[in-house]
């Protein structure tokens, strides 16, 4: 007997309450029935488990390990990694009693200022929904469910409640579904929560096409779609959306509404019915299992670390000043606040309450040779204040220490959910310190903290070397040091460009909207691919990241088998040698551009770990999926044909080895009729001769009418037969295109 056997057992007023959690974290039980409550609870970078006092609470989570956030684990391009976090937070979640953890989070990073940016993965589509494939099988592989968010286009904190994303089916499509589809399709995710926003004008929440049409019957999505936590106004239209399951619930209020909504006719039974059987069958799945989760705190904690280690990016290093090599006597001097208050994770509902901490300072003193000092200067107030005394100090220790590893980030208040950035930049007292310091060490080497791309135009070129760390979890002090002194090496690769400045931003313009509104102009050309299609120059290039070795790209071949959309093959290899000094890794990436869509778009990647001398050789299998794109016209993707370019290399702007190959168009079945163009009637051979046969020929079998002139064609081939129709010299009547038209 399963829970889902007990639907026909149940009363209208059971199955409403079951449409509603019981609390704050729970679902409905049914104890007539011996149904249970479900426990959710906050993910998405480690468990954030409210004790039973404090159920509304943010802060006073139980401890759980908190692992780098998405920002961070983008960069670390790696989907084995973040399976295994995912893994790790699951488990952590079963020996806690909790069924589903609420993660991953994959909306797109639109622009640098969503205030919630930490919390997602990439600008790009692919890599947002390779990684939260990853992270949703990591979580279910130990018997808990992962909830996938915010479903969808929930871009912006900014009146987040109540904005309306106005994007294009386009835009839509290939930026903002894809992701989430590949997760349904291939990870299965239990769960899906919908967006507090309104896409298109329609509340996301009560939003049938993307909750039913596109979520279950295109995708067919199996499990159950959880509100966003208050995201629901009308429970009836909601539930008829598509919208399963309401937290935290308006007890009294919305099961009422339901109840009254069946009984009067505006709600028919089915669709509640439908809404609880899907309820209990998370239940079934959601089963306790027999094996409880033993958990060692310390291998997830060096989990954390390891992670923070790949996810860091190494996005200058001049001169190799790093990794450091100090010899015994050297002072090391670690200056900003940031490395004896360290921030690992961002504000609000993702955060976690840790079960350690490791500060950078102390890491980096633990790590050194016997002999090398670490001295410390705090040099600026995380508050912004201006505090001299303390930038004299900094520049005092900086003038006589070998090499000065300087803490710069955005403060905690900077980034949080509830709100967005205003500008890009660091605090003005951060980088009015970077620059006296550096006028006394030319050795100085920024570790970069950050949810979220900041500006380092013009910092930057005052030192030789930045590292980027975003927020990297509770052992992101240890994996500094680990990156600093060369004990791992850095394989992080920007997952978000990173812009000389917010003006250039493809979303400037359109962000954050206003009236209540937010037009998405930039329409598909999103992050790189907006840079790329102005040629704009940035500070770092999206998939941008160094290492401490080199990498070599060789021997690009690209085989192309298949007709068809449906048969196409294309398999791209190429070979990367490691031709640096020591073991590294590389994310080789593969980008694809063609006349209909941006200059190049990101089609498949891979890390690869290579010694140091040694060479790896990869393989991409791409079919017409990868490379086609959404037609507004026809609803539907098709291959656009024509020539391709596959290019293989280290970034976005950093490419190796291209190729051109030519590919199929997908044949479209678009009946011709009167308002098909005359481009696209001459376009198609059998449409071509019904269309001449009609128009006819003149005595002396030359063509008449509006296939007189050829250059005629490029005035009006643009125009639909019917207009065509009102002028009489073109020799096109209503009674020719009715006879010539495949559909009446
Ligand atoms: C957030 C969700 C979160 C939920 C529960 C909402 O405010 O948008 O991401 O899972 O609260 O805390």
């Amino acid at each position: 007997m399963t829970f889902a056997d007990l639907l026909p057992e149940l009363t209208l007023a059971e199955k409403a309450a079951l449409c509603l959690g019981s609390t704050f974290w729970h679902t409905a039980p049914v104890p007539r029935l011996g149904i249970p409550a479900l426990m959710l609870s906050d993910g998405p970078h480690g468990l954030r488990r409210q004790p039973d006092g404090n159920q509304a609470g943010i802060s006073g989570s139980l401890p759980a390990t908190c692992f780098p956030t998405a920002s961070a684990l983008g960069s670390s391009w790696d989907p084995d990694l973040v399976r295994r976090i995912g893994a790790a937070i699951g488990a952590e979640a079963r020996d806690h009693g909790v069924s589903v953890v609420l993660g991953p989070g994959v909306n797109i990073k639109r622009s640098p200022l969503c205030g919630r940016n930490f919390e997602y993965f990439s600008e790009d589509p692919l890599l947002a929904g390779v990684l939260g494939e990853a992270h949703v099988t990591g979580v279910q592989s130990q018997g808990v469910g992962a909830c996938v968010k915010h479903f969808a286009v929930n871009n912006q904190e900014t009146d987040r409640l109540r904005i309306s994303a106005d994007v294009d089916e386009r835009a839509l499509r290939e930026i903002y579904l894809r992701h989430f589809e590949r997760i349904i399709v291939r990870a299965r995710p239990w769960m899906v929560m919908c967006a507090y926003n309104r896409v298109n004008g329609i509340r996301a929440s009560e939003h049938h096409w993307l909750l039913t049409e596109v979520l279950r019957g295109e995708w067919d999505f199996d499990g159950v779609v959880v509100s966003d936590w208050g995201a629901v106004r009308d429970r009836v239209a909601a539930l008829s959306a598509g919208l399963d399951l309401e937290m935290p619930p308006n007890l009294g209020v919305s099961d009422t509404a339901i109840v009254a909504a069946v009984h009067d006719g505006t709600l028919d039974e089915k669709i509640l019915d439908q809404a609880a059987l899907r309820i209990l069958r998370l239940l079934d799945r959601a089963q306790p299992s027999a094996d409880p989760a033993v958990i060692d705190h310390d291998a997830h904690h060096r989990l954390a670390r390891a992670a923070a280690a790949d996810c860091a990016v190494l996005l200058k290093n001049d001169r190799d000043i790093l990794p450091l090599r100090p010899d015994a006597g050297d002072t090391i001097a670690v200056i900003g606040e940031l490395a004896r208050t360290p921030r690992f994770q961002g504000a609000g509902s993702s955060q976690v309450n840790p079960t350690r901490v490791e500060v950078p300072v102390d890491a980096l003193r633990a790590l050194v040779p016997a002999a090398v000092a670490v001295d410390f200067a705090a040099g600026y107030r995380l508050d912004g204040d201006d505090d001299e005394q303390m930038s004299v100090e900094a520049v005092d220790l900086a003038g006589r220490a070998r090499a000065v590893v300087l803490f710069l980030g955005l403060p905690a208040g900077a980034e949080s959910e509830g709100a967005d950035r205003r500008h890009m930049d660091l605090p003005g007292n951060q980088t009015a310190l970077l620059t006296r310091l550096a006028a006394v060490n030319t050795d100085v080497v920024v570790v970069l903290t950050s949810g979220s791309a900041v500006r380092l135009t013009p910092w930057d070129r005052h030192v030789p070397a930045v590292l980027e760390t975003w927020l990297a979890g509770q052992a992101a002090g240890g994996a500094i040091a680990d990156l600093l002194l060369g004990v791992a090496n850095p394989s992080g690769k920007l997952a978000e460009t990173l812009p000389h400045r917010l003006q250039d931003t493809p979303a400037y313009l359109n962000f954050p909207g206003e009236h209540g509104h937010v037009r998405y102009g930039e329409g598909i050309f999103v992050g790189y691919r907006g840079y790329d299609a102005v040629g704009r120059d940035v500070a770092y290039p999206f998939g941008h990241g160094l290492s401490y070795t080199t990498f070599a790209y060789h021997d690009l071949t690209v085989t192309v088998t298949g007709t068809t959309a449906d048969d196409l093959a294309v398999v791209v290899t190429c070979t990367v040698v490691n031709t640096g000094l020591r073991r590294g890794k590389e994310v080789v990436q593969l980008y694809t551009g063609h006349p209909a869509g941006p200059p190049r778009e990101l089609t498949a990647f891979a890390k690869v770990d290579v010694a140091a001398g040694a060479r790896e050789h990869v393989t991409f299998h791409l079919d017409a999926d990868d490379l086609s794109s959404w037609s507004s016209r026809h609803r539907r993707w098709l291959l656009d044909g024509g020539t391709y370019t596959i290019s293989v290399g280290a970034s976005s702007r950093d490419l190796r080895l291209t190729a051109t190959v030519d590919l199929p168009k997908t044949p479209v079945d678009a009946p011709l009729t009167g308002e098909s163009t005359l481009r696209e009637w001459l376009a198609d051979p059998s449409g071509a001769a019904r269309l001449k046969a009609a128009i006819g020929v003149d005595a002396d079998g030359k063509p008449v009418g509006v296939l007189a002139d050829p250059e005629s064609l490029t005035v009006l081939g643009d125009f639909p037969l019917q207009a065509l129709a009102a002028f009489p010299r073109f020799g096109i009547s209503q009674a020719a295109i009715a006879e010539v038209s495949d559909v009446a």
